[in-house]
């Protein structure tokens, strides 16, 4: 498995590889590798002959010092679980902190109309600036031909897909399903953090969702946000920080429901100290 962590390397590796006519995919992740990251990576090798896994750490989208200080930083057992993956056809894109920013830990500023300011944005302050800014960094370095990203962070998806098309960048973005475990919880890099208690409280959140999905289809969203608020103030040990149903692409709460719009719901819940998000679609 190739291995590279700065990024002339990188770009001369995959212009390489360009000559020869392969293509190219790119699955960025901040590494603490779970199922949910190797199904991104499962279908970007059905996709394309090589496949560029990047593994960093950014530190311009927390916005809590804490959290990205207790970010769990696991590269080799990251680089032999992709190996698991594949040996020949993945390559592993680790730069340092210096090497992406030269100096200047500072993101751009991002105007993604309207999509940053909802769910995640309102909680998660410059939260989506510092994705915007790593993403069209990567972009700019690897070169893609397609790149992967997770419906685990449906925001986040949406967001990259206006980039591209606001920045004309010649990526083709792939959506992928959320990878769960068998009790429905959506696998993230925060669970492994979570004390017993809580690892078995937070099914809860799935649940919660699926039946919020039933009761979308007889009840109104407002009768449905009740139920689910009701729902986590009787939960001893889950907070609710949000529940929204929006219009999938705008990501705006709905208010009134149309046939011919696609919604879906999203969920931030807090078990201890550990944020946990989830959505689900819900037509
Ligand atoms: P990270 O949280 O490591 O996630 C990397 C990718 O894996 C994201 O596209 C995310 O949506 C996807 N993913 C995580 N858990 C998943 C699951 N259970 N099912 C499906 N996909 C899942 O998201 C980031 O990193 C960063 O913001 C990044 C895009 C790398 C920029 O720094």
């Amino acid at each position: 498995m190739e291995f590279y962590s700065e990024k002339q390397q990188i770009t001369a590796n995959v212009d390489a590889f360009k000559a020869k006519q392969l293509t190219i995919g790119l699955v960025p992740t901040m590494g603490a590798l779970h199922e949910g990251h190797l199904q991104l990576v499962k279908k970007a090798l059905e996709d394309n002959d090589k496949v560029v896994v990047s593994i960093f750490v950014n530190p311009t989208q927390f916005d809590n010092k804490e959290d990205l200080e207790k970010y769990p930083r696991t590269l080799n057992s990251d680089i032999s679980l992709l190996k698991t993956v594949s040996e020949d056809h993945i390559i592993v894109y680790a730069p340092t902190v210096d090497d992406i920013y030269e100096g200047k830990t500072v993101s751009q500023s991002f105007d993604f109309d309207g999509l940053e300011f909802e769910m995640e944005g309102k909680f998660r302050n410059g939260h989506f600036d510092g994705v915007g800014t790593i993403v069209k960094r990567f972009f700019e370095i690897v070169r893609p031909h397609n790149a992967y990203f997770g419906e685990k962070d449906f925001q986040q998806l949406q967001i990259i897909k206006k980039l591209v098309e606001k920045y004309r960048i010649p990526v083709n973005i792939v959506g992928c399903e959320i990878y769960r475990e068998t009790n429905g919880l959506a696998m993230s890099s925060r669970n492994t953090r979570l004390k017993p208690a809580y690892k078995k409280a937070a099914p809860f959140i799935y649940k919660t969702l699926t039946t919020a999905k039933e009761r979308f289809g007889t009840n109104s969203a407002g009768k449905v946000l009740e139920w689910v608020e009701n729902q986590f103030a009787e939960h001893d040990l889950l907070a609710l920080e949000y529940f929204i149903i929006a219009d999938a692409e705008t990501l705006k709460p709905v208010t009134r429901k149309s046939n011919k719009k696609l919604y879906r719901a999203f969920i931030a819940v807090y078990a201890d100290d550990i944020r946990l998000i989830d959505n689900i679609a819900l037509n």
